[in-house]
C-alpha cells in the first residue's frame, strides 16, 4: 500500500525554478536590466543561457513567493561587487566580486521559513568608483515545510 500523503508531501518539498526570465521576478527601474546578452561570451555559462544583469547602483529585482526555502542563484565575476537581498524587510549584504568568472553560485538562501508568503529583493549596492554588476540567474523556491497537514 503506497502512502499517498508522504509523497504528497514529499512533491512539495520538490523545488521550483524560477528562471530570471519569469514574469514572476520584476526588475527595476524600467531600462536598467540587461536580458541575456549574447555579447557576453560567458553567457552559455548561465543556467539556461539566460540572466539578468544590472550596474545601475539601486536597481532591484523583486520575487513574491509563497514558500518555506529560497534560493537565489547568479555569477561572481570580476566586474561585480557588492550587493544586499533583503527578504522581508531583513538585508543582507554580500559581495559577488570574483578574480575568475564563476557562475550559477548561491548569492542568498533562507530556510525554514514560514511556509506563508514572502517577498526577496535583490539590490545592487556597488560600492566600486565605476559601476560594477549584479546578475540573476535563477531561483528556487520550496514550496513545502514537509508536512501534510
Ligand atoms: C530555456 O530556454 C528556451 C529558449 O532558449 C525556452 O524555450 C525555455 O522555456 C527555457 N526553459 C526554462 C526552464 O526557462
Ligand atoms: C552600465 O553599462 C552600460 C554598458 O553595458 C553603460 O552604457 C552604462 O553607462 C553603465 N553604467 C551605468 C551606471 O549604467
Ligand atoms: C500565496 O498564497 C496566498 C494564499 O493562498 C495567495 O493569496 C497569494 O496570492 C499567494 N502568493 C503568491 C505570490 O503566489
Amino acid at each position: 500500500m503506497i502512502d499517498l500523503t508522504c509523497i504528497y508531501s514529499w512533491l512539495l518539498l520538490l523545488p521550483t525554478k524560477v528562471d530570471d526570465t519569469s514574469p514572476l521576478i520584476q526588475y527595476a527601474p524600467a531600462g536598467v536590466w540587461g536580458d541575456s546578452s549574447h555579447s557576453d561570451p560567458f553567457w552559455q555559462s548561465y543556467s539556461n543561457g539566460t540572466f539578468h544583469p544590472t550596474n545601475y547602483t539601486g536597481a532591484t529585482a523583486t520575487l513574491t513567493f509563497n514558500g518555506s526555502a529560497v534560493y537565489l542563484y547568479g555569477a561572481f565575476r570580476g566586474n561585480h561587487d557588492q550587493y544586499s537581498v533583503t527578504l522581508d524587510g531583513t538585508t543582507t549584504v554580500k559581495n559577488g566580486y570574483s578574480n575568475g568568472e564563476k557562475f550559477q553560485q548561491l548569492m542568498f538562501s533562507a530556510t525554514n521559513l514560514n511556509n506563508v508568503q514572502h517577498q526577496l529583493v535583490l539590490k545592487n549596492t556597488y560600492t566600486t568608483t565605476g559601476p560594477s554588476w549584479v546578475d540573476v540567474d535563477y531561483i528556487l523556491v520550496t514550496s513545502g515545510d514537509g508536512d501534510a497537514t
